[in-house]
């Protein structure tokens, strides 16, 4: 009985690898569909490829987040596509020269593209030192100025000079994601925040727009988010 019980679980677990893998070759195939016209496409991809070939991802994480005091939670991977940033960037109204931040950027694809798609300044903040050091080797073969990359925890991010902030933590855990809010409220007025899973204390942050995209790992529910002002939120304090 446990035999069989062991054996329908591990057939399974074939068929969600197998239908993540189509689902993957789908995004790939309608992303190169979208964007295989242009140059920047192609040597992003050219990047990853040669970078990531010898040295995959999901042997970096495991190889690398232990050695950091959060849980695994933190270190669950997952990307978002670029028609996912296309449509998330031309939901907000964000000008060329603007800067946007990834926090917790993995690879840093997301920095890649909203320097690509809308011309903008372009920041990636991330833990593990593997993946900083190949994004700023990619960032440097390419030549471009306006991206960078930090290696350090998002808790310390630099959000001051922020227009629109992306933080794909959906598997987060609850107490790190209290200790985000809070750091959010460094962002300065006007801010875009964008999250996903979970939206921002109401006080804050105006939650102005949802939607539902697609990522590598399916659908996720995307929260926008604007920065209150201190002036609106003291006002609202005191009609409460
Ligand atoms: C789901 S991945 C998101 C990748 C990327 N933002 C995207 O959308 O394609 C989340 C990333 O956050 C990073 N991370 C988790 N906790 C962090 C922390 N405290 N400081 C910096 N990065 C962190 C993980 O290492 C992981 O690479």
């Amino acid at each position: 009985m446990k035999f069989i019980k062991k054996l329908f679980e591990s057939i399974e677990l074939v068929f969600i690898g197998f239908g993540n893998l189509f689902y993957n070759l789908g995004l790939t195939l309608y992303e190169t569909f979208l964007f295989g016209s242009k140059s920047w496409w192609w040597k992003i991809r050219f990047q990853y490829f040669v970078n990531y070939i010898f040295s995959r991802t999901n042997w970096i994480v495991r190889r690398e987040s232990g050695e950091f005091d959060y849980p695994e939670e933190n270190f669950i991977y997952g990307e978002t596509p670029c028609f996912t940033i296309k449509q998330i960037l031309e939901a907000i109204d964000c000008q060329p020269g603007d800067l946007f931040i990834d926090l917790g950027c993995g690879r840093g694809l997301t920095v890649f593209y909203s320097h690509f798609l809308k011309d903008m300044s372009a920041h990636g903040y991330e833990i593990l030192p593997a993946f900083v050091r190949k994004a700023r080797k990619i960032a440097n073969s390419i030549g471009d100025k306006n991206i960078k990359f930090f290696e350090k925890d998002i808790l310390t991010a630099d959000l001051s000079s922020a227009k629109i902030i992306y933080i794909a933590g959906t598997t987060f855990p609850e107490d790190f994601i209290q200790k985000l809010n809070q750091k959010l409220r460094d962002a300065p007025p006007g801010c875009h925040i964008v999250t996903l899973s979970y939206n921002l204390p109401n006080k804050y942050f105006n939650l102005y727009r949802e939607m539902v995209l697609y990522f590598t790992w399916g659908k996720s529910h995307v929260y926008f988010h604007k920065r209150r002002d201190k002036k609106t939120v003291a006002k609202r304090e005191r009609t409460q």
